[in-house]
């Protein structure tokens, strides 16, 4: 059943894993537990935490795992047995992914599969450089659909751009500058990578086409998902 499902989006920055997962979260009413947002979220709240956290995000590096694996588990093992997620931006090196395997089957399950969403490093820095985000609910925005612009949310008086969930200001993330762009593209090809071996080998894997309308990326990502 589509509420009881628990799927990990992965792929480079930039491919578009927050805007599928909120697509999913709302159709299906499951979690969406993203480390970044929580980073984030955490960086906003000025927690010991975000502050921590940020001086890596910024460089755009991971963050240690010492500091990533036990909040993002913590995250996932608080939901009941039978509750879906999807987890966005976690695993990012295999040592998260088995932290996170063994905790799953402590509880007897596992992920039912992981989405690799691919495209090309061109389009990937096209994204980025026109990404606007919510500094609320952490919501991604492209830049060519908002209005003025165009698209369906207005600014806020001020000329800020304002989500269309919750209204929040949109803001640019310090960590799309092009120097740490190209950074954490490195470490996504470094580290990052090899996960998709070990999600291969235990035949988890699902290939999605990233390139087209978030609409047709996640029509393929149903489509896989339903096979
Ligand atoms: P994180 O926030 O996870 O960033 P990321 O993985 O680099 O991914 P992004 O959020 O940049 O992109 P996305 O794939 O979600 O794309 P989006 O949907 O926004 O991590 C940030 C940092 O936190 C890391 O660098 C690291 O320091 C730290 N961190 C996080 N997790 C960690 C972990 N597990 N371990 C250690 N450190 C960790 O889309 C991008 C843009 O494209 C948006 O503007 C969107 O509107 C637009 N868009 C999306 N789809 C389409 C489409 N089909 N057509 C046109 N535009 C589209």
């Amino acid at each position: 059943m589509a509420e009881e499902i628990r799927i990990g989006l992965f792929g480079p920055p930039g491919a578009g894993k927050g805007t599928q997962a909120q697509l999913l979260r709302d159709r299906w009413g499951v979690a969406h537990i993203s480390s970044g947002d929580l980073f984030r979220w955490n960086l906003k709240e000025k927690t010991s935490l975000g502050l921590k956290a940020s001086e890596f995000m910024e460089q755009g590096v991971l963050v240690p795992d010492e500091v990533t694996i036990g909040i993002i588990l913590d995250k996932v093992l608080e939901l009941g047995k039978k509750e879906g997620f999807i987890l966005d931006g976690f695993p990012r090196n295999t040592h998260q992914a088995e932290a996170l395997e063994e905790a799953l089957e402590r509880q007897s399950r596992g992920l039912d599969a992981v989405v690799h969403i691919d495209l090309p490093e061109e389009e990937l820095l096209r994204r980025l450089g026109g990404r606007y985000s919510c500094r609320q609910c952490q919501a991604p925005y492209n830049i060519d659909l908002l209005p003025g612009g165009a698209g369906k949310q207005g600014t806020n008086g001020s000329g800020h751009f304002t989500c269309e969930h919750c209204g929040g200001e949109l803001y640019q993330r310090p960590d799309d500058s092009s120097e740490a762009v190209g950074r954490r593209i490195e470490v996504y090809r470094n580290e990052t990578m090899p996960v998709l071996e070990f999600y291969r080998d235990r035949e988890l894997l699902l290939d999605v086409e990233g390139l087209g309308s978030i609409e047709a990326v996640n029509g393929r990502l149903l489509e896989v998902l339903q096979r």
